[in-house]
């Protein structure tokens, strides 16, 4: 467990204005000026003017799930880099499973919109993950590392680039199976040395199943520095209980170190 941990909540295509609004209200009230975690929320586009207004002064920051490749023009539907900017989002998700899989994502898609972000000054949440059938094949490393290469080719180009990397097995997304402890330690070591490689200090995040019955033993791993949470983070009582479970844990480590 690192310093500052994140709590990532990916509400995807849920909710309405109301329920949005009530979600966000009801966090900020109870936790939306700890100092742990580092949360953010990452509602459907529609909504993200709404919820940045609740943040206010809140330290809890806005994220999107997603971004055009282009940066304007005639692109019926496509919300831009900027525009995203223009309504105060800091953090966008980049590269979701979903996303490779609904909308067909290439690498060369990811690699544009990864450059949009980093153009427009925001951090990329970049997901990548194995599916079932890579897991059982042995196949893990050979998908991340092809995830991975839009990410390398724009450090090698622009080492200031603000990535964090979210892990999040396809087969653990959604599913009530989280992956272990030692899945994500294992995969973990393997990014990070890539990154140690290019002398970038990456970030390493998980996603999968999250909630807040497992939530401890994730904050617990020494090489993981966050958390991207979907289902459970559409109640506001699953969220809450995440986040001052982080919270105590993170308060406790500091005492013990100190
Ligand atoms: P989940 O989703 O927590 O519902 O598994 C995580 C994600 O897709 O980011």
């Amino acid at each position: 467990m690192q310093a500052s941990f994140m709590v990532v909540a990916n509400w995807k295509m849920n909710g309405c204005r109301d329920r949005v609004t009530n979600l966000s209200h009801e966090l900020i009230t109870r936790c939306g000026f700890l100092n742990q975690p580092k949360i953010v929320l990452c509602p459907p586009y529609i909504y993200l003017e709404r919820v940045q207004e609740t943040l206010a002064s809140s330290k809890i920051s806005l994220g999107a799930q997603d971004l055009s490749c282009e940066n304007n023009g005639a692109f019926t539907g496509n919300i831009s880099g900027e525009m995203l900017v223009d309504v105060g989002v800091q953090y966008v998700i980049i590269g979701h499973s979903e996303r490779r899989l609904n909308n067909a994502e290439t690498n060369d898609i990811i690699l544009k919109k990864l450059s949009i972000a980093q153009f427009q000054g925001m951090t990329s949440i970049f997901c990548i993950g194995e599916n079932i059938v890579e897991k059982q094949l042995g196949n893990t490393f050979k998908a991340i590392d092809h995830q991975l290469k839009p990410v390398i080719t724009l450090i090698k180009n622009d080492p200031s680039i603000k990535c964090i990397v979210a892990y999040e097995p396809v087969w653990s997304i959604g599913t009530g199976c989280s992956a272990s402890v030692q899945d994500v330690e294992r995969v973990n070591k393997y990014i990070k040395q890539i990154f140690n490689d290019l002398n970038y200090p990456i970030k390493i995040i998980y996603g999968g199943s999250v909630n807040e019955m497992n939530i401890e033993q994730f904050v617990a791993i020494k090489s993981l520095d966050g958390v991207i949470v979907g289902n459970a983070s559409l109640s506001a009582d699953k969220l809450i209980n995440i986040c001052m479970r982080v919270e105590k844990q993170t308060m406790n480590t500091l005492a013990d170190i100190v």
